[in-house]
């Protein structure tokens, strides 16, 4: 059991194990949330459940499915649990991914409603939150429930262990009423959700299309009532030592087939269409039609993570991004100058931050996010006071970034004017705005975060105990 540890659940966990030639390797998937929670639970300590999905996971654990040791350098605990091909192709892929996923964000994606994946959806919560109460080593433990994935754990949890503090986060955008009233088991899951003790959301406006939503919900008095707030997430913020080294421009350039002196565009994302990477690809292109003079001058290097490789429109953004960094290439390249640098890879967290510290500007162009931690893994990353970010409107972080250059995902011309005043911004100019959003980042960060969730969930239980 987890002892009195706190116990995370998520789908995604925060090492993959592979088997590759070498033998086994350890890989930190790409994603916000595991970001996010990998900080905490790596201060903190505490029980981490989440799918086993690498080739080798099942090779590196025990006999109570807890991550051996020797192949886990965390100084928490990681319990995988495992899904048939079945569960995943309806659970995860189907339910999650093609139906939830889409209609939280607005982006043009159709979400797609199958009964059987749903059917898949409740099984595989009810499978999670078995897991939780094996683990659970008293009838009062605090469990953070994380994302989509898991929105009916609470209740299934909350059935077996009444006085337990559940803080479910939603990391995505939560959809208005009238979207949320196009999911056909909308009821089946706000009653998942309002079983939590906490129900925590990224940002105001997410707050605001949830509350109606809970209150159109019949049914759900009592025990329902979890306190809805919103809580943005973050990120660790940097030791004093992590600096940028001098020369970290041109070893990224170096690593990436770069030529020195090039200025250079970053972007950073997992490749999805609610990133916004064609938009972005086009607005580019289009400051590359106009401003002639910086063709030869800027590269756009976009780390590009694979991911949901399973799903059409997954693939679909992927063939979409490559063909327009093509045909991009084939119209400005020359042979010492390549205007994008696709990387379509995940990249570790060193590279990542390389790239960032490298970086004249880094594009956050998403067309919907709950957060971006990408946008302020940036800000922390220049302790040079130098460089700019263009920011997306529709990303969570411009509520809180509000002297980054904000523009609108949908508006390509008016994206390429940003990039342009980006490269043009004066240092005094640079130095000035990320002053003030490694305020604020400084301020808030992911143990905040956790620290405000867990102090509203274990006071909530608490009054409820003594006023019972
Ligand atoms: N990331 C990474 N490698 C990659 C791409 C992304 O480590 O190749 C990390 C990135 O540094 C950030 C997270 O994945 O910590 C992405 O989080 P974000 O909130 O920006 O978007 P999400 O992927 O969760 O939608
Ligand atoms: C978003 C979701 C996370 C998810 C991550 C990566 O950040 O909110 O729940 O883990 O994307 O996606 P994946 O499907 O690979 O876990």
């Amino acid at each position: 059991g987890c002892g009195d540890e706190l116990i995370v659940v998520s789908n995604r966990a925060p090492c993959v194990h592979s088997q590759t030639g070498d033998g086994v390797t350890a890989q930190r998937p790409a994603g916000g949330l595991v970001t996010a929670l990998e900080a905490v639970l790596s201060k903190e300590g505490g029980c981490w459940i989440a799918h086993g999905s690498g080739t080798a996971d099942r090779a590196t654990v025990d006999a109570n499915d807890h991550v051996l040791s020797e192949y886990l350098d965390a100084p928490y605990r990681l319990r995988r649990l495992w899904l048939s091909d079945a569960e995943v192709a309806g659970y995860y892929d189907g339910l999650a991914n093609e139906a939830l996923w889409p209609l939280c964000h607005r982006t043009g994606v159709a979400p797609t409603f199958r009964l059987d994946d749903w059917s898949h959806y409740v099984a595989v919560n009810r499978r999670f939150a078995d897991a939780v109460i094996a683990e659970a080593a008293s009838e009062r433990p605090v469990v953070l429930v994380q994302d989509y994935h898991l929105a009916l754990v609470p209740q299934m949890v909350r059935e077996q262990l009444p006085d337990a503090v559940i803080i479910l986060f939603w990391h995505i955008p939560f959809p208005t009423p009238q979207t949320l009233a196009t999911f056909p088991w909308a009821q089946q899951m706000m009653a998942g959700l309002l079983a939590s003790t906490v129900m925590g959301l990224q940002t105001p406006a997410d707050l605001t299309n949830f509350s109606p939503a809970r209150a159109a919900i019949p049914g759900i008095q009592g025990r329902g009532a979890a306190h809805a707030g919103a809580y943005p997430i973050s990120i660790a913020w940097p030791a004093r030592n992590d600096v940028a080294t001098p020369g970290i421009r041109d070893a990224v350039s170096s690593q990436f087939g770069i030529a020195p002196g090039v200025r250079l565009l970053v972007g950073v994302d997992r490749m999805d269409y609610t990133k916004g990477l064609s938009e972005r690809l086009q607005a580019f292109e289009l400051l590359l039609e106009r401003r002639p003079d910086l063709r030869g001058q800027v590269t756009l290097l976009q780390i590009g993570a694979p991911c949901r490789s399973a799903l059409a429109a997954y693939q679909t953004i992927t063939r979409d991004v490559v063909a327009l960094t093509e045909r991009i290439n084939a119209r400005f390249g020359r042979d010492d100058w390549q205007p994008v640098v696709l990387h379509a890879k995940s990249a570790d967290a060193a590279t990542v931050t390389a790239c960032y510290r490298a970086a004249d500007v880094c594009l956050v162009t998403s067309l919907h996010d709950g957060m971006n931690l990408v946008a302020k893994e940036f800000v922390a990353a220049r302790t040079d006071l130098r460089g700019a970010l263009v920011l997306s409107s529709q990303a969570g972080a411009a509520a809180e970034l509000h002297q980054a250059l904000i523009v609108d995902p949908r508006d390509i011309a008016g994206m390429a004017r940003a990039i342009e005043r980006a490269l043009d911004m004066p240092f005094e100019e640079q130095t000035r705005r990320l002053r003030a959003m490694r305020g604020v980042v400084s301020q808030y960060t992911v143990f905040r975060w956790a620290a405000q969730l867990l102090v509203d969930g274990m006071c909530i239980e608490a009054s409820r105990r003594i006023t019972r």
